[in-house]
């Protein structure tokens, strides 16, 4: 969910600074745009749509100071007039921001409406910077200590000497190289050895030669952080899209996990659980999917009572938090802003704060106590896939923490090569692309996978869908049942194998079809996706989910989507 780009260094061609900035076009984006100054104005050129329109129009331009950025449309419509860079009043200031000003509106009446032109909350930190007195430095000191809300913001003006960097409760990273300075919201994108991670609240003021930080006014210095993103090649290779590619690379990011959690007790050992008389795990979207079943073997396995949250709504309905607590913080990217939220809520409360995530330099990852990596490598498709897979096998070996932990090491090792590397049926694709809409269901962690699996078909393909937990139908949705309706049924649980078949056999004799993904090969007389069997049934969730991945994937592919990027999602959610 946007993305920035700044260089400061040798006349470069502004190109240069565009392609950076299109490594993160997978945060999702509607909007690009530039600006540099040029015979002492600032010029900005913004368009609609891909960068690569963008990158048209600005040709061979150069420049030796450049600020990009793609937005993603929250306050006001994706036009070019609301895309950033904005210009400030006077045009003496040129800001783009990642966030939300959530005082806004009280800045705007403050410096005067009549000198805004755009729909945004951005243009008031323009507009400041323009409204204050002093130095350009005095004037972004002032208006960061002014802002509420969240924002990582870069800011030049027409000296044409310094970028400027603001920042609260939203990355950025600066990374020093041989011909200049990038600085950049996302890690993925700095390809340096050593970064700058600017805390909260910092001014940064940055030029081709030196960096100087400042916190409350005060010169401060920041240590430099060794790059250990270690991102493996984001090519395509063999698969049309990043989405099939991630799905395959899952056996690799298990591998992975079990490797790096075999190797050091640094990670998970008992003393995590010591005194804890709670546990809340709590992400957004696939994260809070993975909450629940974490929730479910933590329960389980340690005895200690848990719940998932949906981040979102944690902060607003005063969950039981104190020192006897363990918040356990599930998200991909590290950055959701509900997520963070909630991690907040639960530092000022005193709880153990466990983070989960695939970014080991986030926010989220910052926060902790603890953090552990989901070794996933990039995820760049917008569904999370492969690194659902690694917060499942992660929230595995945490809820062994306290006993056999080295065997549940052995038996995540042991699934790696149990996923179903089938192609998903011409015949099953055909069926949920003609129904009406798509109804999953399961028992227990089989009914948390169907609601996985519906969240992937609607996200990419655009296809009505809902999980339920089987034994819910008859309280209401079996109304909704008919022909043209697709049910499909996950079935892992032996005990519950007989109940979620009831519930099959209902619906079928009112007119859906019915798929059913299963381990249990006497289970005859439907169209079926047959599953390996992993040893600890716990672990059969992770090759469950993985046709349901593949057939969201197919279905999106067959109706002409692309499933990388799906209609208004973003990757990474940084706002409220
Ligand atoms: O980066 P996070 O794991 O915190 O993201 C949370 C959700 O936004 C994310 O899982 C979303 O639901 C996915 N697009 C689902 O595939």
């Amino acid at each position: 969910m946007c993305g920035i780009v700044g260089y400061i260094g040798s006349k470069t061609d502004i190109k240069n600074a565009l392609e950076t900035l299109k490594k993160l076009e997978y945060r999702g984006y509607d909007s690009a745009g530039v600006a540099f100054v040029k015979r002492g104005k600032i010029q900005c050129f913004k368009r609609v749509g891909q960068i690569n329109n963008l990158i048209e129009t600005i040709g061979k331009k150069s420049a030796k100071i450049c600020i990009c950025h793609t937005r993603w449309a929250t306050h006001g419509k994706a036009t070019e007039e609301n895309a950033h860079p904005i210009m400030s009043y006077n045009n003496n200031f040129s800001v783009v921001h990642n966030g939300i000003i959530e005082n806004y509106k009280y800045l705007k009446a403050k410096i005067g409406a009549e000198k805004f032109s755009t729909s945004t909350d951005t243009e008031v930190i323009c507009n400041l910077l323009e409204y204050l007195k002093g130095d350009t430095i005095s004037r972004v000191i002032e208006c960061e200590s002014l802002l509420e809300g969240s924002y990582a913001s870069l800011i030049i003006d027409k000296c044409n000497k310094y970028i400027y960097a603001i920042k609260n409760k939203s990355p950025m990273y600066i990374a020093c190289g041989k011909k200049g300075t990038t600085i950049a919201s996302d890690i993925s994108c700095l390809n340096a050895e050593y970064f700058y991670n600017l805390p909260d609240h910092t001014v940064a003021k940055i030029n081709k030669k030196e960096i100087t930080f400042y916190s409350n006014g005060n010169i401060i210095d920041l240590p430099l952080c060794k790059n250990i993103h270690n991102f493996e090649s984001n090519d395509l290779g063999q698969y049309k899209t990043y989405m099939q590619k991630e799905i395959a690379e899952t056996n690799k990011t298990i591998s992975n996990i079990v490797e790096l959690y075999s190797s050091s007790n640094n990670y998970i050992n008992e003393n995590i659980f010591k005194g804890i008389k709670n546990v809340i795990l709590t992400g957004c979207g696939t994260a809070y999917h993975a909450c629940c079943l974490g929730a479910n073997w933590i329960q389980k396995n340690l005895k200690i009572p848990a719940s998932a949250y949906i981040a979102s709504e944690l902060r607003y309905s005063e969950p039981i938090l104190d020192d006897s607590s363990l918040m356990v913080l599930v998200s991909q990217s590290g950055e959701t802003a509900d997520t963070l939220a909630a991690g907040e809520l639960a530092k000022d409360k005193g709880c153990r704060i466990i983070t989960i995530t695939n970014v080991g330099y986030s926010t989220l990852a910052n926060l902790a106590d603890v953090c552990l990596p989901l070794c996933a490598g990039a995820e760049i498709a917008v569904a999370s896939t492969k690194a659902y897979a690694a917060m499942l096998a992660v929230l595995y070996l945490l809820s062994h923490a306290t006993s056999g932990f080295i065997k549940s090491l052995q038996n995540l090792k042991e699934i790696c090569q149990k996923f179903n590397s089938d192609n998903i049926s011409k015949d099953i694709v055909k069926k949920v692309i003609n129904s009406k809409r798509v109804f999953f269901i399961g028992r227990l962690d089989d009914g948390v996978t169907a609601s996985e699996g519906a969240l992937k078909l609607k996200e990419i393909a655009y296809i009505d869908a809902c999980g339920y937990f089987a034994g819910e139908l008859k309280h209401g949705t079996i109304a909704l049942i008919e022909n043209d309706v697709v049910v499909i049924a996950i079935i892992t649980n032996p005990n519950l194998k007989q109940k979620t078949l009831n519930a099959v056999e209902e619906v079928v004799s009112r007119g859906a079809e019915v798929i059913i993904i299963t381990n249990d090969k006497s289970i005859t007389g439907y169209t079926t996706i047959f599953i390996d069997t992993a040893i600890d049934e716990e672990l059969n969730s992770l090759l469950s989910v993985y046709p349901l991945q593949k057939l969201a994937c197919e279905v999106s592919l067959s109706l002409g989507f692309n499933p990388d990027k799906p209609r208004n999602l973003a990757k990474s959610v940084t706002v409220e």
